[in-house]
């Protein structure tokens, strides 16, 4: 069985269904501390399978011990984080502990494993800062964290590579992802923030479903094309998809070295007001914004370099941004019951 932890998550949920379309059974672990149990129904929508979930907080180490010692665990995805940037600076002590808690715990029923068990980290573009080159490839220097959730991402990658130095057989992909968006086809599972949505692309479809009465754009003096930040919105289907050909690699022993790291993107660069003219395209209706002030942390601009990705794991995007932005919108419609 694959475990996915926070497996009823926005990335994690869309993995399942990647996971269960390609013939693997799907064991997930979730707190429910970001999630609702309602997703379950939603994956089952969406493959036709209903994977089996255990309510369990990672940070329980004796329950995380029970639960291997109960299924035959022959891969891990590991999403399973707190992940809200301003949140991480306020509570920097929760996120260590959660974030760092909960792959240890994991990382120690690995080490007692009779044979290594393949280890897939959800990592982040963050780690990489205000790169000097764009696009960003692999071998970008990691920069200074700019939060403890940032942090996390870092500290996490650290661990995992001592950990594949130390266990004879052990191979970790980290994956490193840009922005991701949007909404399983079925539009039976998608992105379910909790309270005001920090990231752009839930804030826009809340904001056109009515919950917010305008959009503020955090600045539009940067140097950039049009002045507004320059991000790789990247489809959630897509970057499920990456994870499983990251889980097959390792299992079907194809890595070429114990730990390896992919960024997952487009490659292709848009502008906060590129993604507006999408939303307006796709939905066939203006959005209402204004120009605010720049917010705090962020890098002027982030695309990645989808060269290793494409050659090294064999994979790559498949959908557009105004395909991504589309979903997204009628996930927003559906949970609004708007449709
Ligand atoms: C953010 C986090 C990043 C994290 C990622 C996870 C920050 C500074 N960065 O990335 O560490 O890994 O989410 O999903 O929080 N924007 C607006 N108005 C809004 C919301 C966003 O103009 O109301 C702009 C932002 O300034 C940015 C772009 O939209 O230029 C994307 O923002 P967001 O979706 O929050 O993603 P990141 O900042 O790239």
């Amino acid at each position: 069985m694959i475990l996915v932890t926070g497996g009823l998550g926005f990335i994690g949920s869309h993995t399942v269904v990647a996971l269960q379309e390609k013939g693997h059974q799907v064991l997930i672990v979730d707190d429910l501390s970001n999630s609702s149990v309602e997703v379950l129904d939603g994956i089952e929508t969406a493959s036709g399978i209903r994977p089996t979930f255990i309510e369990l907080n990672l940070q329980n180490s004796t329950a995380v011990s029970d639960m291997f010692q109960h299924y035959s665990i022959t891969g891990i995805i590991h999403f399973a984080a707190f992940k809200a940037v301003g949140e991480s600076v306020q509570k920097p002590v929760a996120y260590y502990q959660n974030n760092l808690g909960s792959m240890l715990n994991l990382l120690a029923e690995v080490e007692k494993a009779a044979s290594p068990i393949p280890f897939i980290f959800s990592s982040s573009c963050t780690v990489y800062g205000e790169a000097t080159e764009l696009p960003i490839n692999e071998n970008a220097p990691v920069q200074p964290a700019m939060s403890p959730y940032g942090n996390t991402k870092q500290i996490g990658e650290e661990i995992l590579i001592d950990t594949v130095n130390a266990i004879d057989g052990f191979r970790v992909i980290a994956l490193r992802y840009f922005n991701p968006i949007g909404a399983h086809p079925s539009i039976a599972i998608g992105e379910l923030p909790l309270g005001k949505p920090q990231n752009l692309v839930p804030f826009i479809t809340q904001t056109a479903a009515g919950l917010y009465p305008k959009l503020t754009v955090f600045g539009n003096d940067y140097p950039t094309s049009d002045g507004t930040n320059v991000r790789d919105y990247i489809h959630v289907v897509d970057l499920a998809e990456a994870h499983v050909v990251a889980l097959e690699r390792i299992l079907e022993s194809r890595s070429t070295e114990a730990y390896e790291v992919f960024n997952l993107g487009t490659g292709k660069g848009s502008s906060v007001l590129e993604v507006i003219q999408s939303f307006e395209r796709v939905s066939g209706q203006k959005l209402s914004y204004d120009i605010g002030a720049r917010r705090e942390g962020d890098v002027i601009a982030a695309y990645a370099d989808t060269t290793k990705a494409n050659t090294v794991l064999g994979w790559k995007t498949k959908r557009s941004l105004d395909e991504a932005i589309a979903s997204a919108w009628k996930w927003e419609q559906k949970v609004r019951k708007l449709l």
